[in-house]
């Protein structure tokens, strides 16, 4: 059943719901992503995550006024010190630069290798502070609170952390998990409408690549998510986080099923750094990235014409651009080289081999020009 569509951002900070726990089966790397409403400024939240000396949370410079005091109050029981360093906003920031500003601050506080790191903001913050932590004395513990509807399904479950370099995106990271995801589905209020709709392709991605029943409910509720309905929302990151923790424990480090994670990302990527970093946001280039793989899909015979038409027609529905920028077939071809899943120079893609199930294959280029020129802007 479709869930109410009547709430408004504003319902969604009023709202309660109970909270729900999600684990990452990890042996002795497992941890719980926690969602529910008000998780951030309870004390409580933070049981599992290790005392230490010090604790320093990683934001930017949008979120820090929001959130950061918030958190800040929460975990100062459990910590001498607590810092705040907000780091400029940006995939544009998601760089070597900044990354060093993370280190700049744990040294110049004289951090040792129990501090704790908090990432309190969306996707960016959060792989830039997971690869802080990875590094920083060969490893200190980590915490994501994820502020964006994209880190909360996505980016902040799993333990991938990178930063971009001009040449590719992601390329510079580590696999390294965090002690605890603390998904507080109150901060969603404050996400404008576009970085919402850019969650949005990630939640839709579960269901051609896992889910068919999910991405039915999807379908019917598409309204209600864009409203930002407290049900919806909720279910909807709930049923991610499981998708993503069953894929994850079966695959941390990407050897092969993980791959089926990067639905759209090998055209999304391209479009990323062929408009330059934070042209199109991540979640817009997925989205339409997806399309494009579907198309490609459709014509190595794994759905039919009738499925990519469904899936374009929600992801436009989610308020996501489904035509892809004019980059040119040899300038995306170029580009979608430069990618982990690449192999020799061959560019390996993910598509849909039957609608609820995904496949890392090669593709020959004369199919893929076809496809840029069906899906790309003349
Ligand atoms: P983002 O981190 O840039 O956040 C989007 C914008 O929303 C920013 O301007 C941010 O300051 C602002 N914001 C964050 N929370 C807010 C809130 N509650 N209220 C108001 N504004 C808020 O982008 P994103 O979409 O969260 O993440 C995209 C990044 O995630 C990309 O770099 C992508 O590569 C990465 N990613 C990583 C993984 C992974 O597995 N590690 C998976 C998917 C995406
Ligand atoms: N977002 C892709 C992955 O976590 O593997």
């Amino acid at each position: 059943m479709p869930v109410s569509a009547s709430s408004t951002s504003q319902g969604l900070e009023n709202s309660r719901v109970p909270p729900v726990r999600v684990y990452i089966p990890l042996g002795d790397r497992s941890y719980p992503i926690l969602i529910g409403n008000d998780l951030l400024g309870d004390a409580g939240s933070y049981d599992a995550v290790p005392s230490a000396a010090s604790a320093l949370i990683v934001t930017n410079t949008t979120v820090a006024p929001l959130y950061a005091q918030a958190l800040q109050q929460a975990i100062a029981g459990r910590y001498r010190r607590v810092d705040v360093l907000a780091l400029p906003d940006g995939e544009a920031h998601k760089n070597w630069e900044t990354l060093n500003l993370i280190f700049d601050a744990l040294l110049g506080h004289g951090s040792d290798r129990k501090t704790v790191l908090f990432a309190l903001g969306g996707g960016v913050v959060g792989d830039m502070t997971g690869f802080a932590a990875a590094a920083y004395m060969r490893g200190v513990p980590f915490v994501q609170v994820p502020t964006t509807l994209l880190a909360q399904v996505d980016s902040s479950v799993g333990g991938k952390t990178a930063i971009n370099h001009p040449l590719g995106k992601n390329m510079i990271g580590a696999f390294y998990q965090p002690q605890l995801v603390l998904c507080d589905l109150g901060t969603l209020a404050t996400l404008p409408a576009r970085e919402l709709s850019a969650g949005l392709a990630e939640v839709i991605k579960y269901g051609p690549i896992h889910d068919m029943a999910f991405f039915a409910w999807i379908e019917e509720n598409i309204d209600a998510l864009v409203a930002r309905d407290p049900a919806a929302l909720a279910h909807a990151v709930k049923r991610s986080c499981e998708i993503k923790a069953f894929v994850v424990g079966q695959d941390e480090r990407e050897a092969g099923l993980r791959a089926i994670l990067n639905f759209g990302h090998t055209f999304g990527h391209a479009i990323e750094s062929g408009l330059g970093y934070g042209e199109w946001l991540h979640g817009e280039a997925v989205g339409c990235g997806m399309v494009m793989a579907a198309r490609l899909s459709q014509r190595l015979g794994g759905v039919d014409v009738a499925f990519v038409d469904r899936l374009t027609r929600l992801i436009e529905r989610a308020g996501l651009p489904v035509v892809g920028p004019a980059l040119g077939a040899e300038r995306y071809l170029e580009l979608m080289r430069i990618d982990k899943k690449s192999e020799g120079g061959e560019i390996r893609f993910v598509v849909i081999d039957k609608p609820g199930s995904a496949a890392v294959r090669n593709a020959p280029d004369a199919v893929v020009r076809e496809v840029l020129a069906q899906c790309c802007a003349a």
